[in-house]
């Protein structure tokens, strides 16, 4: 635990550095289906959040904002009494302390998607479901393992890191050293 802390902030400081997932944005605002096929076609996929670690440190990696739009991020759900999942692996993380205070409302019919608040103040970083057919600034995320980045092993990211678990009989941080 302690460990991840320095390194975020270490990367706080130098985001230049940054060896894990880079984040991206646009400044056209779309709907949220339009958003996830921006972030396919230029990067990986729409943002994926997994900790309140990684929410804080999303958002200090973009421009703050001072009214709506905000940014979609990739949560979503099909109908109204299903969970929240997240696109990629179907995680249903939501942290204690994601949503803005009164959300999900839920209050039109179809508030599926969900928009972060990237602007100071107490709702900073914090999460509002929303129409998907509004528009907002897609966030995507660009996976930083390729084919290359572990050579017998198997690559794994996190936002700030990524790591080659070797196959057995090989080491080296991209396990570049063993039989052959
Ligand atoms: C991003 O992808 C869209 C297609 O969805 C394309 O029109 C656009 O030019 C791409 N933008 C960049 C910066 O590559
Ligand atoms: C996520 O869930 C959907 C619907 O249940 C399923 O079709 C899909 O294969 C799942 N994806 C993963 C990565 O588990
Ligand atoms: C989904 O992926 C994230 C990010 O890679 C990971 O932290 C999380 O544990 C995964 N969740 C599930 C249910 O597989
Ligand atoms: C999103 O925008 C596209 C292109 O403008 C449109 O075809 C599509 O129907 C829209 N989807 C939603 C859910 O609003």
């Amino acid at each position: 635990m302690k460990m991840k802390w320095t390194l975020i902030l270490l990367l706080g400081m130098l985001p230049e550095t940054t060896l894990g997932w880079r984040y991206h944005y646009s400044n056209k605002a779309m709907n949220w289906t339009m958003a996830r096929q921006w972030c396919r076609s230029n990067y990986t996929d729409m943002v994926v959040i997994q900790s309140q670690e990684e929410n804080d440190y999303l958002v200090s990696q973009l421009p703050m904002r001072t009214s709506s739009p905000y940014y979609w991020i990739g949560i979503t759900k099909k109908k109204k009494n299903d969970p929240w999942t997240w696109i990629g692996n179907n995680s249903t993380w939501i942290g204690e302390k994601s949503w803005a205070q009164g959300e999900p409302n839920n209050q039109h019919i179809g508030e599926f998607c969900v928009e972060i608040y990237v602007r100071e103040g107490k709702d900073k970083g914090k999460w509002n479901d929303e129409e998907c057919a509004k528009k907002k600034f897609p966030v995507c995320y660009e996976a930083q393992c390729n084919a290359t980045s572990c050579e017998r092993g198997r690559c794994q990211e996190t936002p700030n890191n990524t790591t080659c678990h070797c196959d057995p009989g090989f080491e080296g941080d991209r396990c570049q050293t063993g039989e052959k």
